[in-house]
């Protein structure tokens, strides 16, 4: 029998069970600063946080994974765009492979569409992302501000055209880089 998988917002209750789970999904990641907990912590804190856009999955009421969409901003000489920063997704590596991962994400980006968002920008794994429509930032003229390969800068635009005019540097919120 498969258990239900359930998908909510997260709340106050969960914030130690989510920090947990981030500390174990990243623990055997070559490249990871194994911070993304701490950098979770300050988003909840930070104005860029999008409260319906922190999700948490659950199966029979334990929490075995969690994707959090902050707000972001693309800016060149002439304009600025609100965007979403996709950071982190996390699936207990104990439920990994079981499709938990893409669920989160689809449903983070059909509540963030929902909500007017237009598109999601993300640093990751680049065979891991496409499979949700993501494409390399470069398609669309947008750079990050890190010093990273250009196949793991990625973006998926939520609405048709969602990127259409935008180009520019990803402003992240100062908690990213803390
Ligand atoms: C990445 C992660 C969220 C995926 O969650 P998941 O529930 O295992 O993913 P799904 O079941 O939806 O998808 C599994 C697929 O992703 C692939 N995948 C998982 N991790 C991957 C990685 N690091 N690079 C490339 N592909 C990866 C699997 O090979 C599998 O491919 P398949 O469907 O072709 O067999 C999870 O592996 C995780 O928490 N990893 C540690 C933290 C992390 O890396 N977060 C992302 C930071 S960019």
């Amino acid at each position: 029998m498969t258990a239900h998988l359930n998908i909510r917002k997260e709340t106050s209750a969960d914030h130690k069970h989510v920090f947990t789970l981030i500390t174990k999904a990243f623990s055997a990641l070559e490249h990871s600063d194994h911070k993304e907990q701490f950098l979770v912590e300050r988003l909840r804190n930070s104005t860029a946080f999008i409260p319906e856009l922190s999700l948490v999955a659950e199966i029979d009421n334990r929490i075995v994974g969690y994707i959090l969409l902050t707000g972001i901003c693309i800016k060149n000489g002439s304009g600025e765009w609100p965007s979403l920063a996709l950071a982190p997704v996390a699936v207990d590596p104990d439920f990994q492979g079981q499709g938990i991962g893409g669920k989160l994400i689809m449903a983070a980006h059909r509540i963030a569409a929902e909500s007017g968002h237009k598109s999601v920008i993300l640093l990751g794994h680049a065979e891991y992302y496409p499979k949700f429509g993501y494409v390399p930032t470069v398609n669309f003229g947008i750079s990050l501000p890190f010093e990273v390969p250009a196949e793991n800068c990625m973006a998926v635009e939520l609405a048709p055209k969602g990127l259409e005019g935008v180009s520019g540097t990803v402003e992240y919120p100062h908690e990213f880089f803390e």
